[in-house]
């Protein structure tokens, strides 16, 4: 007999809001806490299925790296039904929390190495778990590049953090906008993300690269990537699509033979580049 609340992939878990924070207009991070005390335990890239009881539930990445004092982090977009819902709640409110799933970027396999991160608009939210994974265990990695690009200024999320990894002596962090409205006090780089790559010093033989963005970034930063010659094989991206169950059993999720939610969200380049519709 299943006992375990941890343990049962369909039962959503309570999870208490600790704090909510404005990153733009549209993007609120959530600090949450397991109300049952048990930690998430995730992976960098991993997601969760978050609920709302009437609103339904939403699959949404884990932006914080592995806890350190139990609580976790969703950047979360004001994009329709549950997400609006969730932009309503405060501090002290309960959601339920189905997780984490999916497969994460394979730290393991990065240890040693060069990284080049890549992520725009929303897809910094997976990301930063991946960047804050490399800043909680800096020595086990080479340099990390992290390049991040968004819609304007007023669309960059997590201003704080990129200001810190720009003065960090730890990352080379190069931001890039698509374009700056002459009113904006914005005096960096415009652009798409995947002219920051060209410039980089790097050597391929013991470089590796994760990416995740729109799906319309995709095809010139794996352009780039590839031209730099990192091979396919050492660079992982992060798909997007609709899901339900995020266990493997619907089938809302298909990506060829694969689903995203178990197979992925996170893929080895070389895996998909092939499949009809992936990228
Ligand atoms: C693995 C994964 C990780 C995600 N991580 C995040 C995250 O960290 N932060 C975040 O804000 N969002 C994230 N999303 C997207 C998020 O799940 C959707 O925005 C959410 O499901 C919308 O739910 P809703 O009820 O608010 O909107 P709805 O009212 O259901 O729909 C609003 C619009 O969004 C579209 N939509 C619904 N689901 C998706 C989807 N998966 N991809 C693209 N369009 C969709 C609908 O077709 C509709 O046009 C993630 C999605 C996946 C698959
Ligand atoms: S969401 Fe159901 S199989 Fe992936």
């Amino acid at each position: 007999m299943e006992t375990s609340p941890v343990k049962s992939l369909y039962t959503p878990r309570q999870a208490e809001i600790i704090s909510v924070t404005a990153l733009t207009p549209e993007e609120k991070l959530f600090c949450l806490k397991m109300v049952d005390g048990v930690d998430l335990c995730h992976l960098p890239g991993q997601f969760v299925q978050l609920s709302l009881p009437g609103f339904g539930e939403a699959p949404i990445s884990i932006t914080s790296s592995c806890s350190h004092d139990g609580c976790f982090e969703l950047a979360i977009r004001r994009a329709g039904f549950l997400t609006g819902e969730m932009h309503t709640k405060v501090a002290g409110d309960i959601v339920g929390i189905r997780g984490p799933f999916g497969s994460f970027f394979p730290v393991d396999e990065f240890a040693g190495m060069d990284l080049i991160l890549v992520s725009g608009g929303c897809g910094l939210a997976p990301m930063r778990s991946l960047i804050k994974h490399c800043e909680d265990y800096r020595d086990r990695f080479g340099t990390v590049h992290i390049l991040y690009g968004a819609r304007s200024p007023d669309h960059l999320l997590f201003k704080g953090d990129l200001a810190a990894w720009q003065g960090s002596a730890g990352f080379s962090c190069g931001i890039i906008v698509d374009s700056a409205p002459s009113a904006a006090c914005y005096e960096g780089a415009t652009g798409f993300v995947q002219t920051l790559i060209p410039p980089l010093d790097i050597d391929p033989t013991r470089t590796a690269a994760a990416i995740v963005g729109p799906p319309v970034m995709y095809k010139g930063v794996i352009d780039e990537l590839l031209a730099k010659g990192i091979p396919a094989e050492r660079v992982y991206i992060s798909l997007e699509r609709n899901m339900r169950c995020g266990v493997g059993k619907c089938g809302h999720c298909a990506i060829d033979h694969l689903y995203c939610c178990t197979d992925g969200p996170v893929f080895r380049l070389d895996k998909v580049m092939g499949l009809k519709g992936a990228i």
